[in-house]
């Protein structure tokens, strides 16, 4: 399926003079979720903070609907958040754990998340386990179901990790969470609107992410997933008037649907511009994005690793957008400097990320360049072409 190359940049104004392969940092917003975010912060100025929530009643609430079209779910599983770390945080801390239960993830696992275990592991006496990954680089599945005893509490795993390629074999896991009847976690933060996501065909009870990357939404906002038939086993950290409802001096009942995850005051000018940029990545067709993506970021590998000097250091039997590399003895925030000088963005993962990963491999900081499906073939010719210039 062919995208219409020339509507999509059009619809991203910076595109005309910025080469942005930083969006698995933020992606760039198109016009109309741009229109919808500023158009709600006039409306406040204009009429209200309360009011203007009142009058755009029917856009706050169509953000779920989006959500759920997106990932295959209903409305009432969908919580809207601050960001991707406070939806999965809110998931993670009310899973119940004890002395003795396990926590199974991967060795590719997020920083804010790993922390998290080892905190709650502390806590309470549970413990975490990264499971070895197999000769490809993703997490081993044979190994994982190796692993599942009736202490293993909960299966916890980054679906992209920001370190280079890796796409983790989501539903593969997910079966064996489903087999062991173990509750899963996904942090989808860098693969939802870049990749085709269904949690019913993943079929993880929990699922993280966030406007701001391959959705192209406004920054500041994130969401959470919670599978129906676990939402009342899971009692969130904090509670507010939003979250439950004070029924009594010394009562208050807990919310039914996934709200319950949320509290009372948000962005609502970015809770409404998440449901456009989520209607406007459902627009372009999810599956055309993802094919589009791989086939750039398949093209921009192969011409890296022709410049000399230049190491692709991606892993993963199915790889992604995001695209990481170090060059013979310069360092990485170097390069990151000398392209944004020639109006082109990348970013860089540095080791305390990933550390589990990146330390196995040898890696201390990697230049990272993101590519979306609205970048060209010319960008990724011109973006290879200038680090020949610069490092050749
Ligand atoms: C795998 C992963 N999870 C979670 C996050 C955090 O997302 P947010 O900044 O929206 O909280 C990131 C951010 O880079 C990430 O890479």
């Amino acid at each position: 399926m062919t995208m219409d190359l020339t509507r999509a940049r059009r619809e991203t104004p910076a595109t005309d003079h910025l080469l942005h392969f930083n969006n698995a940092g933020a992606g760039l917003m198109p016009q109309p979720v741009l229109d919808a975010v500023t158009g709600h912060l006039q409306l406040e100025a204009a009429i209200g903070g309360y009011e203007a929530e009142t009058q755009a009643a029917d856009a706050l609430e169509h953000t779920y609907d989006a959500a759920a079209a997106l990932l295959n779910c209903t409305r009432d599983e969908i919580a809207v958040v601050e960001n991707a770390t406070r939806a999965w945080d809110m998931a993670f801390y009310s899973v119940p754990l004890g002395p003795g239960d396990r926590i199974l993830t991967a060795q590719a696992e997020y920083a804010s998340n790993y922390i998290a275990y080892l905190q709650v592991a502390r806590k309470t006496g549970a413990t975490v386990e990264a499971i070895p990954n197999d000769e490809s680089g993703q997490i081993s599945v044979a190994a994982l179901r190796d692993a599942i005893d009736d202490h293993v509490k909960l299966i916890a795993m980054t679906h992209v990790p920001t370190s280079g390629g890796l796409v983790n074999p989501a539903a593969a896991v997910g079966q064996v969470a489903r087999e062991a009847g173990v509750l899963y976690l996904l942090d989808a933060c860098q693969s939802v609107g870049q990749m085709p996501i269904d949690v019913q065909a993943i079929g993880c009870d929990m699922l993280s992410g966030t406007g701001r990357k391959y959705l192209r939404g406004p920054r500041g906002t994130g969401f959470l997933y919670v599978r129906r038939s676990v939402l009342e086993r899971l009692e969130p950290p904090f509670l507010d008037l939003h979250a439950a409802a004070w029924t009594a001096p010394d009562g208050y009942t807990v919310r039914a649907d996934a709200r319950r995850f949320e509290n009372w005051e948000t962005n609502f000018a970015g809770k409404i511009g998440l449901g456009v940029a989520m209607d406007y990545a459902l627009g372009w067709g999810i599956d055309a994005t993802w094919a589009r993506i791989q086939a750039l970021a398949g093209d921009l590998r192969a011409r890296l690793r022709a410049l000399p000097g230049v190491t692709v250091t991606d892993i993963g039997a199915e790889q992604c957008g995001i695209v990481t590399f170090t060059i013979a003895g310069h360092d990485p925030a170097a390069i990151r400097e000398a392209l944004h000088a020639h109006h082109i963005n990348v970013w860089i993962s540095t080791c305390n990320s990933t550390l589990l990963d990146m330390t196995a491999r040898g890696l201390d900081t990697v230049v990272r360049a993101s590519v979306h499906y609205y970048n060209s073939e010319e960008e990724v010719a011109r973006f290879c072409a200038t680090l020949a210039a610069l490092y050749a």
